[in-house]
């Protein structure tokens, strides 16, 4: 279970995040660096973690012209990395497919539609499809473009491998154990009913890195899952 676990370091500064890695030890094995961490070090903290034998996942989400996406996914390829999210538009995703070349380790997510879009939003930017039924096209056109997974929330996580299959990466964020605060996440689930519906990865952000023992907290979503 140790490598389903997805810690989010969404911390103001490496230090910050370093210490978080340091206490849970050898409890958490898989952490998320995002747009947070970015700008202030997080490249060579992924490379430090990685050193430490830690799995990275980079969610940069990368949404450009396609030779930018292509050259963008080329330079990460080159510094190392497990997962990396691109949105999950054919341009892009197949630009990201050609820029990762055949490295081993880099496995492609496409973002499908962002949790925080809700349908009148997607008709005010002109979409004439609710957030369902993108979700549902763009996960087709992510296995089309040679993708390796996607991100879901886990209430969508069934359906699509109902009406996908098993062979590709579903990761989800909205995780929320009983024990611990929904926050702003409105559409949540338990570790133990995400990886039910058929997520591969949780990723675990403010119930583990707000927690006060955050090594603690991550044993206890592990026991979950373990359960599950
Ligand atoms: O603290 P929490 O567990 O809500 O953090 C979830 C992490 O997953 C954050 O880094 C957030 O940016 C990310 N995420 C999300 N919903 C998405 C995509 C990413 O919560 N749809």
């Amino acid at each position: 279970m140790k490598d389903r676990l997805i810690v989010a370091l969404d911390l103001p500064s490496t230090a910050e995040a370093e210490a978080m890695t340091a206490q849970c030890g050898e409890v958490v094995s898989f952490y998320k660096i995002g747009l947070q961490l970015l700008p202030v070090g997080g490249m060579e903290l992924s490379e430090r973690l990685r050193r430490q034998g830690k799995k990275v996942f980079l969610d940069f989400k990368l949404h450009d012209i396609p030779t930018t996406v292509e050259k963008a996914t080329r330079s990460i390829a080159s510094r190392g990395g497990d997962l990396l999210t691109v949105h999950a538009e054919p341009p892009v995703m197949r630009a990201a497919v050609a820029g990762r070349g055949d490295d081993p380790d880099l496995k492609l997510l496409g973002v499908t539609v962002l949790t925080s879009y809700d349908d009148a939003m997607l008709t005010e930017m002109g979409y004439r499809m609710g957030a369902r039924d993108l979700v549902m096209r763009r996960v087709e056109q992510a296995l089309e473009a040679g993708m390796d997974g996607i991100v879901a929330s886990p209430l969508e996580a069934a359906e699509i491998r109902e009406k996908f299959g098993d062979g590709f990466l579903i990761v989800t964020p909205g995780i929320r154990p009983s024990w611990s605060s929904q926050d702003d996440q409105a559409r949540a689930a338990t570790p133990a009913d995400a990886l039910r519906n058929g997520a591969t990865h949780l990723v675990v952000g403010r119930p583990v890195n707000a927690a006060s023992d955050s090594a603690d907290a991550a044993r206890k979503i592990l026991e979950e899952m373990g359960a599950a």
